[in-house]
Parts: structure tokens; C-alpha cells; sequence
């Protein structure tokens, strides 16, 4: 078989990283692909860095086993933290995470160069956003908040309504009341797979006037670039999804619709031990 028909491999801590899955096949309808989320050990974002590169690493070989042709960590959180690991451990595989695509995306979105990203707490900590946006806009503000209680608001498909919006005042209102700082940044970037279902929410709190940006379409457009370099893009035909969960395919399936933006059946989820 030509490379270019083996899958690419999705990986995310649970079912965030379907948000980029979106992305890739509105992007990249032909691309077989192969999503893993490790909902029975989520969430990565409050482990500590060496737990965060051990799940991530032995899930990922995971996918690798299976033969894939490229990996997409679509997880800010084990991007941040694995993914030098994961370029050793997997090579000559290419491996592309989510930090440089959303930092480039907040980049270019930001006319003041003021931008907050929020994440969890372990991409925050890690600092990896502020170094990817500064290598590209040098003169940018970063403000890094983590929003922790976001990844089990979303994963509960509590997207919007008062717990949320509550929530998300308490995280931002420092940051995004106009009497801290003027003009204030115009810029929030979704620093975290699992917060793009809840921008509407994050919109009523920051107002109309922040741009709200996350990293699933540039990412998909780098899997795009990447596959192109390789040579093993799939042209024509149309691309199968192939959706693996570590825990409980029925709750996967109807909590991860919410993300992926179609319904998703649970005789289509596959249970797997790592
Ligand atoms: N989806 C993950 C991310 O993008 C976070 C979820 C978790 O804490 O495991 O960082």
C-alpha cells in the first residue's frame, strides 16, 4: 500500500482534540484518519510534566503500532510537554503538535499584539505560548491564564449557560474588565482543544471587540503543508475516521458529537487498552 493511504493519527488527552479532527477533514476531506483519546486518564492538564510525557508517549505508540503516517497532537497540554519526546521516540514519523499553529493564528489575528492565552494549567505553567507567539511577533504581550474547570465543563457538554459563563468571568474578568487596563488585549486565544464549543459563552464575557481564536484551522492547514512536504498526501476519494477511546465508548460518543459537530454512533467507538 502507498503511504499516502495509511491514516493520520489524531491523539488528545479525550475528546477536545475532535475539534481539530473538524478542522482536518473540512481541510483535508480525502485523509484516512485515526483519532485516539485517553478519556480514562483525562485530565493531563493538572499532571505533572513527567506523567504528562509518560501517557502521551505510551498512548501515541498506540496509534503508531496501528501504522499511521503522520501524528497531530491534538492536545495543547501533551504538545507542551512531549512533544521533543515524541519526535525521538517516533522518528522519521512526522509529528506536528497544536502550540505552533495556535500561536501563529493568535499572531496574525492581533493587531496590538496584546493576547491572552488561556490553557490549562500545565500548557500555562509550561510557557511554551508565550515563547512559540514571541519567536513569531516579537514586540507581542502575553498573558497566559489557566482555566482549568473549562476541560470538565466541556467534556460534561456543559457548553453554554450560567455555570460557564460564571466560571469564565471568574477566570477573566481581570483581564478583560476595561477599567484594568486600556486599551486591553484585543486578542484571546483557545489555548486548549477541549474550549472551542464553549467560544459563544467566552464571547459574552469578553465582549465583541476581542478577537476569540483557536488553532484547529491553521493546524489543519499545517497537517496540509506537511503532508505536501512528505509526499504522502491523499488525493481523491473520500477519508474514513477511525475513533478510538481508552474508557466507555457510549459516553465518548455522545459527549464527543458535541465537539465534532456531527453525531457520532457508539457502535463507531473502539475501546482500547494501552
Ligand atoms: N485537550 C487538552 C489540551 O488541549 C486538555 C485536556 C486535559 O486537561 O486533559 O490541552
Amino acid at each position: 500500500m502507498n503511504n499516502s493511504c495509511l491514516p493520520v493519527g489524531l491523539f488528545d488527552s479525550g475528546m477536545g482534540g475532535l475539534t481539530v479532527l473538524k478542522a482536518i477533514n473540512a481541510c483535508l476531506p480525502a485523509e484516512n484518519v485515526t483519532y485516539l483519546g485517553d478519556t480514562a486518564r483525562l485530565p493531563y492538564g493538572t499532571k505533572g510534566k513527567d506523567t504528562i510525557v509518560r501517557y502521551t508517549v505510551q498512548a501515541v505508540g498506540k496509534l503508531v503500532d496501528m501504522g499511521v503516517k503522520m501524528l497531530v497532537i491534538a492536545c495543547n497540554t501533551a504538545t507542551s510537554a512531549a512533544l521533543p519526546s515524541l519526535r525521538k521516540n517516533f522518528a522519521p514519523l512526522p509529528v506536528l503538535g497544536v502550540v505552533e499553529p495556535g500561536a501563529l493564528a493568535a499572531a496574525r489575528a492581533s493587531r496590538t499584539g496584546q493576547i491572552v492565552v488561556i490553557a490549562t494549567e500545565a500548557t500555562i505553567t509550561s510557557g511554551v505560548y508565550h515563547q512559540a507567539i514571541l519567536r513569531i511577533r516579537p514586540d507581542a504581550q502575553v498573558l497566559g491564564r489557566a482555566c482549568t474547570l473549562f476541560v470538565p465543563l466541556a467534556e460534561e457538554g456543559w457548553m453554554k449557560g450560567l455555570v460557564v459563563e460564571e466560571t469564565a468571568r471568574r477566570y477573566l474578568k481581570d483581564v478583560f474588565s476595561p477599567a484594568v487596563s486600556t486599551p486591553g488585549p484585543d486578542t484571546l486565544l483557545l489555548g486548549c482543544t477541549h474550549f472551542p464549543p464553549l467560544l459563544p459563552a467566552l464571547r459574552r464575557i469578553v465582549g465583541n471587540s476581542v478577537q476569540i481564536v483557536d488553532s484547529a484551522a491553521t493546524t489543519a492547514q499545517c497537517v496540509r503543508d506537511a503532508l505536501v512536504a512528505y509526499g504522502i498526501l491523499r488525493e481523491g476519494g473520500e477519508g474514513t475516521c477511525r475513533f478510538l477511546t481508552t474508557d466507555n465508548q457510549g459516553r465518548f460518543a455522545q459527549k464527543g458529537s458535541l465537539f465534532l459537530g456531527r453525531p457520532l454512533k457508539p457502535s463507531e467507538v473502539e475501546l482500547v487498552d494501552l
